[in-house]
Order: C-alpha cells, then structure tokens, then sequence
C-alpha cells in the first residue's frame, strides 16, 4: 500500500515537473516569435512567478519518491551480473538524480544549472527517463 501512494505521488510530481517542461519547449518558447521583446518578457515571467513555487517541488518530492521506490525494487545483483532492469533503472536514476541536484542547486543555493541553461537539456533527460522508465520492465 505504502508503495502504490509513494508510486502515485511519484507519477503526480513526474507529470507537474515534466508537464512544465513540455509546455516551455513546445509552447511558451514560441511566445517570442508573436510578442515584442519587452511584452515576452513580462508575459514570460508572469508564468514564471507561479512555476517558481510549484516545479522545483515537484522535482524534489519525485526524486524523493524515486529514491524510495529505487530501494525497494532494485533488489540483489546476482554473480552473472546485473538485468536489464537493474542497469536500465540505474541509468534512469542516475540522469534524475542529475536533474534533481541541478534542481536543489538552483532553488536552494542559487547556483545556475549545471552545464546546459536552456530548457531544454533537462526536457531532453525527462524524455529519455521517461522511456526507459516503460523499457526497464521488458
Ligand atoms: C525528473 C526525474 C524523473 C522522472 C521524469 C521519472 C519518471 C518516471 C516514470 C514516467 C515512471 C513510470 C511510472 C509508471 O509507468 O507507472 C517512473 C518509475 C520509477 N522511477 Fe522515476 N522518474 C524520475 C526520477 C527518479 C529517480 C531520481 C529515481 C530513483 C533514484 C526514480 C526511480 C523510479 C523507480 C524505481 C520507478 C519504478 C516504479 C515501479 O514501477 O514500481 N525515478 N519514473
């Protein structure tokens, strides 16, 4: 039981965080090419202030949430060496993990992203986690 609602909440943060970055590259990137510089800018940060005091949660609670999860189905490596599943997971954990230490850094320390500062390198990691978030289990 304690697992579906961590695996809930897990799928729920996942949505809000990837959700936002979908819409910035797909959508809100867009809005320069129809708005004058000056008005892109207030427009964007009219978002901005509200997507400021949800996303980074969201990030946190679903590396929290992934880090429990990872815990409990992980399980042994056997002496032939690791599943699919297990190395599949661990690249996936790795790269939201990235993600996530990005993402405490920027909230709580103020430091700006580690390597990339667009958008969309963080989407680009959130489609491929998401991928190998369904392959792990084949
Ligand atoms: C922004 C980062 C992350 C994204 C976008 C993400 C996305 C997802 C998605 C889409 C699923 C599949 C849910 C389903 O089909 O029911 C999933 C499952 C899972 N995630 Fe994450 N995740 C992230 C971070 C993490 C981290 C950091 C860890 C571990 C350290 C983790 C561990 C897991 C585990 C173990 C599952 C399998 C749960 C299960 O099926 O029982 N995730 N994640």
């Amino acid at each position: 039981m304690t697992y579906t609602i961590i695996h809930t909440i897990h799928i729920f943060s996942v949505f809000i965080y990837g959700g936002f970055l979908f819409v910035d590259i797909l959508f809100l990137s867009k809005m320069k090419h129809t708005l004058g510089k000056e008005e892109h800018k207030v427009a964007r940060e009219a978002i901005m202030m509200h997507v400021r005091k949800v996303v980074p949660y969201a990030l946190m609670i679903a590396v929290a949430s992934g880090v429990y999860m990872f815990l409990n189905v992980f399980g042994e490596i056997s002496s032939e060496g690791m599943t699919s599943f297990q190395i599949m997971l661990s690249i996936k954990a790795f790269l939201g993990l990235w993600l996530g230490l990005r993402g405490v850094n920027q909230k709580l320390f103020g430091i700006n992203p580690w390597v990339f500062k667009s958008h969309f390198f963080p989407f680009s990691l959130v489609v491929i986690i998401i991928f190998l978030s369904q392959m792990m289990y084949l």
